[in-house]
């Protein structure tokens, strides 16, 4: 039977086990440059089998949150060096999140202070649908999405080739491939959403074959500059995140994407669900009719522990398990679920920004309390 503890080949990627720590931004990048301390961090994460790094701007245009670590610049890429070398001497493997936030952005972050782009001309304007950005004072803080700017079609190339290269430098940076963000309400999504995308060029809203269009160029893009065993795409069908309403075609949308992502044979398609656990967003259904359409390493990440991941993957429906929160307090969680240790809990104010406590101040079991009250 298939364990989360055997090795796993991914495209010629010798995976120590199948087990994936889940991209998560932590916002402590003060100037934007990944540092000794986000090495430190990743470091202490090697156990897994793929790390994949939090979600890092493809350009300053793709940015919707203060102090997080670019991949566009010279100095970001010698940045994202200190990373990928920490985590090979540590044998571990890392491929990169790159990412464009679209209009979940705001002008204080904006080149120029202009407006952030978009699929089309409308805010996202739900509850959580908030930039970490400047006030008028120069204060961070959490401020509303600014009202988007449409990319014109032309723009659009310009995006695609600005996503090419950001994964030209994750390579240069050392990372073992690139993950492109196409979950979660941000560029990518907000292009496949027809409520969201209302354009009539041909990345418009008419038919899916149109909605897809930018997704599928960014990864041709992608696949061309740094070859396809290196990409992998993360999706979240179903995820309603940053105003993304349910529509009719979801289904159809996401196995046309599935079809097409299998015909590109990728490392890697990673579903992302955003839950909750007891109501899943991607239902058993939809997990089976998107495996039977996507043949290659499919992820997945959303509330999973040892049992429901072992579950899925005893069923045949993933092929990896991905972490999120259970990875930042226990930096040794492949080992702790190996053994079945118990884990601990994180502390959720101090998932974004400062310092070093709550990033790289978790111990590992053996020097932790849980250890010591056993
Ligand atoms: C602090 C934090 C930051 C996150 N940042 C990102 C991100 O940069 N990119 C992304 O795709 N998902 C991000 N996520 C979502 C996680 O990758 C993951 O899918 C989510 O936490 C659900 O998995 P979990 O229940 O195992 O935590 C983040 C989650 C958390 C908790």
């Amino acid at each position: 039977m298939k364990s989360l503890f055997e090795t796993y080949d991914m495209k010629g990627q010798k995976l120590q086990n199948r087990i994936v720590m889940a991209p998560m931004t932590r916002a402590r990048a003060k100037d934007g440059i990944a540092d000794a301390e986000t090495a430190l961090y990743y470091r202490q994460r090697a156990g897994a089998g793929l790390i994949i790094s939090e979600g890092t701007p493809i350009s300053q245009e793709g940015t919707g949150f203060a102090f997080i670590p670019g991949i566009w610049s010279e100095d970001q890429v010698r940045g994202w060096q200190g990373v990928t070398e920490a985590v090979h001497e540590q044998g571990g493997k890392i491929f990169a999140q790159i990412w464009h936030v679209g209009r979940m952005s705001h002008t204080s972050l904006q080149p120029g202070g202009g407006q952030p782009v978009g699929a089309s001309a409308r805010p996202a304007r739900d509850a959580n649908s908030k930039a970490f950005a400047f006030d008028d004072n120069g204060v961070a803080g959490f401020v509303d999405a600014g009202v988007p700017r449409p990319l014109e079609t032309e723009d659009v190339a310009r995006v695609v080739e600005d996503y090419a290269r950001a994964a030209f430098n994750a390579v240069a940076s050392g990372f073992d491939g690139v993950e492109i963000h196409g979950a979660n309400g941000y560029l990518l999504e907000q292009f496949l959403n027809p409520h969201v995308n209302d354009r009539t060029d041909r990345y418009g809203a008419g038919n899916v074959e149109d909605r897809t269009r930018f997704v599928l160029e960014v990864v041709d893009a992608v696949v061309a500059r740094i070859g396809a065993d290196k990409v992998g795409i993360r999706l979240s069908p179903f995820g309603k995140l940053f105003d993304m309403p349910h529509h009719p075609l979801i289904e159809e949308t996401y196995l046309h994407l599935a079809q097409a992502l299998a015909a590109r044979s990728l490392a890697y398609v990673h579903l992302k669900d955003q839950g909750p656990v007891a109501t899943p967003a991607i239902s058993e259904a939809f997990l089976q009719s998107f495996r039977e359409a996507y043949p290659g390493t499919l992820i997945l990440a959303g509330a999973l522990d040892k049992e429901r991941a072992e579950r899925f993957l005893h069923a045949g429906l993933i092929d990896l398990a991905a972490f999120g929160q259970p990875f930042i307090a226990n930096p040794d969680l492949a080992e702790r679920l190996r053994r079945d240790l118990p884990l601990a809990k994180p502390n959720r104010e101090t998932y974004y920004g400062g310092g070093a406590h709550g990033y790289t101040d978790y111990p590992v079991y053996q020097d932790s309390p849980e250890a010591k009250a056993a």
